[in-house]
Order: structure tokens, then sequence, then C-alpha cells
């Protein structure tokens, strides 16, 4: 029987490659069979991550260094990755940060450098990468937005929630633009994911509580719920999937 999540033979970049769900996910997509790039700011903490992976699974894994605010650096990515594969099949934007705080008082050189990264990233890495897809005519891209770029929170996530929603509606659009070229544009919509930026959480038995109290399945998520869904995207078994947002909550959005 052909397994359609394998995906033996094909390239995979992972921005924010070294990152809580990013590492994980290039793990994934490496146990199922991909070449994976992992590509972030932080070069030395990538090649640790990519020696890591490659441990485990035996596949190919690179770092390469990249900044997705700065659109020349994106497009040397892109050329180092064909330079050493020659091709791109696989594109998971898993980089992203958030700054909490109220409002009335939001900075907005915080709110410029949300949206540098989750906005215009997203965008910047999708242009690039998009270009090598479109000419090949296929191509995977998984973006990454969150239960928050579907519904409002408190708690100073203003500037978070509104990028989340601009990559759902990134996601959306490029994905009608590009249907006629075969590339496959889709999210994945974590709740909390419990990484090394949110394990204060899980170790605080009241916020904890509070957390799991909105997850109708009253549990904090991992990143390795997270696998399934971007193989999942990644591969063929999701060719006639674009344009969505898979939600990976425990739940919370049904209600
Ligand atoms: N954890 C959660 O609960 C949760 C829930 C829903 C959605 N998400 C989303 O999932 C994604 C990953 O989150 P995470 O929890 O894994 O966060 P994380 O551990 O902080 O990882 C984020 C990664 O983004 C990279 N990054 C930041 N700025 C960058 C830039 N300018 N250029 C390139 N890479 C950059 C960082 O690597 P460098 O420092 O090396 O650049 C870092 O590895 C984010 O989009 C986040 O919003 C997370």
């Amino acid at each position: 029987m052909v397994d359609l999540f394998r995906l033996d033979g094909k390239i995979a970049v992972v921005i924010g490659g070294a990152g809580g769900i990013g590492e994980t996910l290039a793990l994934g997509l490496s146990q199922n069979g991909a070449k994976v790039v992992v590509a972030s700011r932080n070069l030395e903490r990538l090649k640790e991550v990519a020696k890591e992976i490659q441990a485990k699974t035996g596949g190919e894994v690179m770092a390469l260094q990249v900044d997705v605010t700065d659109e020349d650096a994106v497009a040397s990515l892109v050329e180092k990755v064909l330079a050493k594969f020659g091709t791109v099949d696989i594109l998971v934007n898993a980089m992203g940060l958030n700054i909490k705080r109220e409002a009335v008082e939001y900075p907005m050189e915080d709110w410029d450098l949300i949206f540098n990264v989750n906005v215009k990233g997203t965008m910047i890495t999708c242009k690039h990468f998009g270009r090598v897809m479109r000419d090949k005519k296929q191509g995977k891209i998984i973006n990454m937005s969150s239960v928050r770029g579907i519904r409002g929170y408190t708690g100073g996530n203003t500037a978070y929630c509104a990028t989340k929603g601009a990559v759902e509606l990134i996601t959306k659009t490029l994905a009608l633009e590009w249907a006629p070229y075969n590339i496959h544009v889709n999210a994945l919509g974590p709740a909390l994911i419990i990484t090394p930026g949110t394990i204060h959480i899980q170790q605080n038995p009241e916020l904890a509580k509070k957390y799991k109290a909105i997850i109708p399945m009253n549990k904090l998520g991992v990143p390795e719920d997270l696998i399934g869904a971007c193989v999942f995207l990644a591969s063929e078994a999701s060719n006639f999937i674009t344009g969505q947002t898979l939600y990976i909550d425990g739940g919370l959005t049904a209600g």
C-alpha cells in the first residue's frame, strides 16, 4: 500500500527550526523521510538541533541562518537551499513571537517588531519560496497561526492576535493565488503548547489549571501534538486541501 504520508525525497525548510515547536516539526518531517533545512537567526543553536535530529532519524538535516525580516537574507536562503538540494518542496514557517502589553500602553516599536516577524516575515518567506514552487508547479506551505488567529484574547494579546489573524488571511489569499500552480498553502492553529518558552505555565499548578480549564480535553498541548498535522499538510494526503487552518487545540475553537 502506498503511504500517503511519507515524504521521501522531499526537501523541507523549517524556519524557526530551532524553536520549541519548529524543532519538533523538523524532527517529524525528517522521521517521515524529508531532507530538512532548519533556519533562523541563531546558527549555533540550529547546528545543535540539526545534529540531534540527524542522530535520531539518520536523515539529512542542514542548518542555515536567516532573519525573516530581511528580504535579501531570505532570498539568499532560497539560493543556498537550491544550491544544496536543487529544489524545495515544503516550507514550514514556524518562527514567531508574542509581546504582551495592555493596549493603552502598547509600545508601537513592539507592534512593529511583532508584525515584522509574524506577518512580514511570513509574507517574505512565502514570496521567495513560493516563486520556486510556482516555477515547478508544486509545493506545500505551512504557516503558523494560533487559536489567537481566530479568537480575541485578553491579557495584552492585541498585537499577537492581529498578527495571527493576518497570517490566516495571507494563507487563504496565497492559497487562491497559487492554486493554479498546485501550491498548497495551509496553516496550523495551536492552542497553548508547552515549550521552553511556556514551561512556566505547566510548572505553576494554578496557572496550568486555568489554561487547561478552557480546553475541552482539559490538557495542555505538547509540540509532538503538531507533528501529525504538519506531516499531513506537507504530504500527498492533503492534496485537495488548501487555504485552511487546522486547529490543534483539544476542542477549544469548536465551542
Ligand atoms: N508555544 C505555543 O503555545 C504556541 C501556540 C500557538 C502558536 N504558536 C506559534 O508557533 C510558532 C513557534 O512558537 P514557539 O513556541 O516554538 O516559539 P519559540 O520557541 O520562541 O520559537 C520561535 C522561533 O522563531 C525564530 N525567530 C524569531 N524571530 C525570527 C526572525 N526574525 N527570523 C527568523 N527566525 C526568527 C526563533 O529563532 P532565532 O532566535 O534563532 O531566530 C525561534 O526559534 C510561533 O509562530 C508562535 O506564535 C505557539
